[in-house]
């Protein structure tokens, strides 16, 4: 039986919901020193004193880091890289007594138990030089700047086109700022060892990328810097770059020559990376009989005054349908404030609520359904890199998306739809997402009972990373999947890339997937060399812990007794396909949403989503539906409750808690319908499968506002989607 296709549950699934399986900030140890954070609360200005004198004077506390007293290190004078940094100097958490941001950490109070830290914390007394800060986006466009990062560059005549198109449509949305809000706040458990060096468990989706950060702020040999991040309770990419945590962390190891845990607060949750606010403009011309004729798309992101964070938003609409003439524009503007960072499909989940949100206004103007106008305008080649697809089932995303929703008994007309006082609006969107592959090395070790052992320095950020890796290297090793171990989180291990991209199972997978093949060669030469029965074998094939030829068959186990060795290892190093460079490769969704607005309070209630996705093949059915599922849920955030408020003459978060950040809940959610559409690659990777972490989320928002549209004749173009705007 084939081990990819199963939607077997997480291999991992037990060790967590025991409470076995342990995080960042779990780990105890004897004499184990807490730190606690104390931050900012000015947006822009200077440190003109700290006094810690009142938190020293508490029995238990150890020690009171600032600016002044951190120890030396050895490149924080210097620009360093992280593999996800921004353009620009990156963030140096007690680096002068400059304050960039609301929220800075400006001192570590480190104490014997954690509630003394945080209670010393709040006994630090800050003296500041504060100066006026800007924080909006919105007052400050006009200051934007190109990206360093820019988009492809603009394709036919977009001005002239669409100024003498049939249908013209000048179109502005805005999103706010958004947080990761992971169920695992940060944190950062430095062990100090007795040779003096550290074993670190971190909070991280690239354990390797926080060793090289470490080493290198900290002048460290690679050899004094373990990380490990065995489990991650999710991360969406907060934990792409090493977060300030760390870096305070090892200081007060090193310092004090002991072990120390900093673990950040829900509300200094709110103090580093996040979805960047951005204001949008669609300009789309169109024949009557729907074909696209010219589309720009203007998006400007905000970021920090230290770093140009940009990121893919405005790609998408060169990619999504075919034009001929178009023009894409990526501005930044500079703010005080930290800067931002990615979070799940970082850009296009922005992006395509613009050109999705377009599209259906696009529909409505033309009169055209909104899926006939998308199959009207679908892209048969990706016209920004001028490469047809690897792959690109999205026509039957849509057909299937929308027989399995019932689109067809539509009654177009806003308003026309109703159930007693709910107004219902069905609404729909697509979505894209790139399907990368990133080099990545993988160990496979099989011992002398025949069970295999599989490595490589990735994460499992919930996405389901051990379990699905376990089936491919039973699929490629012919050993059942109970006999599969695979482990990842740990920066001793062969190298990976960060987990984010959806590239984990392209990249690593690929890797694991060649290992096994790797191990299995060494194997059958064993196998040649020691069995005359198998020295002409032709058709040898691996299956349940054993090596068939003909009607011969001998155990894996045996294979490696008979090697001398208890256990036989290899090691790859697998780099993306050659054959990938003539082709565009990326994932496609359709999104179908029911709403229901009531008529009387404007409640807006999602009760029906159908995502059908494009993804190539699944390795497991359940895990993907599942990383699907969150996705829907996060755009359905997206669409009508997450937003991070600030305060702009403080320059301050008004609402970072999860009491005042307001998410979706289990009430929020009606039927969420997740379908896979056959798509067979053999371009974008030998397993034939592209990712499925980002997709999901993508389009959704718009898919929603869209419905919403739909149900009440209102667009709401400022998201998130909020009754008031709808009233
Ligand atoms: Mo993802 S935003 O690439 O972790």
């Amino acid at each position: 039986m084939s081990a990819i296709g199963q939607p077997l549950d997480r291999v991992d699934g037990l060790l967590k919901v025991t409470g076995q399986a342990r995080y960042a900030g779990e780990f105890a140890e004897d004499g184990l020193l807490h730190g606690s954070v104390v931050s900012s609360n000015i947006a822009k200005g200077r440190v003109i004193r700290i006094d810690a004198s009142k938190a020293l004077a508490l029995p238990g506390v150890v020690m009171v880091l600032d600016h002044l007293n951190r120890p030396k290190l050895a490149s924080y004078d210097d620009s360093y890289a992280d593999a996800d940094a921004a353009d620009g100097s990156p963030f140096r958490p007690l680096y002068n007594d400059r304050v960039l941001y609301s929220g800075q950490p400006l001192a570590l109070v480190i104490a014997d138990n954690l509630e003394l830290a945080r209670h010393a914390g709040s006994l630090v007394q800050i003296e500041y030089a504060a100066e006026p800060a800007e924080t909006d986006l919105l007052a400050l466009q006009g200051q934007a700047h190109l990206s360093p990062q820019t988009p492809p560059t603009p394709r036919g005549n977009f001005q002239a086109e669409w100024t003498g198109a049939a249908t013209r449509l000048d179109l502005h949305y805005s999103t706010p700022i958004e947080h990761h809000n992971p169920m695992e706040p940060h944190a950062s458990t430095v062990l100090y060892q007795p040779d003096g060096t550290l074993h670190i468990h971190d909070k991280t989706q690239g354990p390797q990328n926080c060793q090289a950060y470490v080493q290198k702020v900290f002048g460290l040999d690679k050899s004094q810097v373990r990380i490990f991040a065995a489990f991650v309770g999710g991360a969406f990419g907060s934990g792409l770059r090493p977060q300030y945590q760390l870096p305070l962390a090892v200081m007060a190891s090193l310092a004090l020559k002991r072990s120390v845990r900093v673990t950040l607060t829900r509300q200094q949750m709110f103090t580093f990376g996040y979805r960047p606010r951005t204001l949008q403009r669609l300009q789309l011309g169109a024949a009557a009989n729907g074909r696209l004729l010219a589309l720009g798309h203007t998006a400007i992101g905000q970021t920090s005054r230290f770093e140009d964070f940009s990121e893919h938003v405005v790609e998408w609409s060169g990619m999504l349908y075919h034009c001929d003439n178009v023009q894409l524009t990526y501005k930044l503007v500079p703010l005080d404030v930290f800067t931002p960072l990615d979070v799940r499909a970082p850009g296009a989940a922005l992006g395509v609520v613009g050109l999705e949100c377009a599209m259906d206004e696009l529909a409505c103007a033309l009169g055209i359904d909104p899926v006939q106008l998308r199959l009207i305008n679908y892209a048969e080649r990706n016209q920004n890199e001028d490469k047809p697809w690897s792959s690109k089932a999205l026509r039957e995303c849509y057909s299937e998306g929308a027989e399995r929703f019932g689109w067809s008994q539509r009654n177009p007309e806003p308003r026309s739809m109703r159930d007693g006082r709910q107004l219902i609006g069905w609404g729909m969107a697509g979505g894209v997402w790139e399907a990368l592959q990133m080099k990545a090395s993988a160990k496979a070790r099989i011992d002398h009972l025949g069970k295999l052992t599989v490595s490589s320095a990735t994460t499992d950020i919930g996405t389901g990373t051990y379990t699905v890796m376990a089936q491919i290297a039973a699929q490629a090793s012919g050993v059942p999947v109970g006999d599969v171990t695979f482990l990842l989180g740990d920066s001793s291990l062969p190298t990976a890339p960060l987990q984010g991209g959806s590239f984990t199972v392209s990249s690593v997978g690929s890797a694991v997937q060649q290992a096994c093949e790797a191990l299995n060669a060494t194997l059958l030469d064993i196998a040649r060399r020691t069995y005359p029965a198998f020295k002409d074998a032709e058709s040898a094939r691996f299956e349940n812990g054993q090596l068939h030829a003909g009607d011969q068959h001998i155990s894996l186990a045996q294979l490696v007794q008979d090697s001398g060795e208890q256990a036989l290892e290899v090691q790859v190093d697998c780099e993306p396909g050659k054959q990938r460079e003539g082709y565009a490769c990326a994932t496609h969704s359709a999104v179908f949403v029911e709403v229901r607005v009531d008529e009387d309070l404007g409640t807006i209630k999602v009760s029906r989503v159908v995502s059908a996705i494009a993804a190539g093949r699944v390795v497991n059915p359940k895990m993907a539906r599942s990383q699907i599922l969150g996705g829907v849920v996060w755009g359905i955030g997206m669409a009508l409750h997450e937003e991070t408020q600030i305060d702009h003459q403080l320059g301050r978060y008004m609402n970072h808690s999860l009491a005042e950040y307001h998410i979706p809940v289990n009430a929020d959610i009606g039927e969420i319908d997740v379908l896979f559409v056959e798509e067979r690659d053999e371009i974008v990777n030998a397993l034939g499968s592209k990712g499925v972490g980002e997709i999901g989320i993508v389009g959704v928002a718009a898919a929603v506002a869209n419905a919403v549209y739909h149900a009440t004749g209102k667009r709401v173009r400022d998201f998130p989607v909020t009754l008031d705007k709808v009233f």
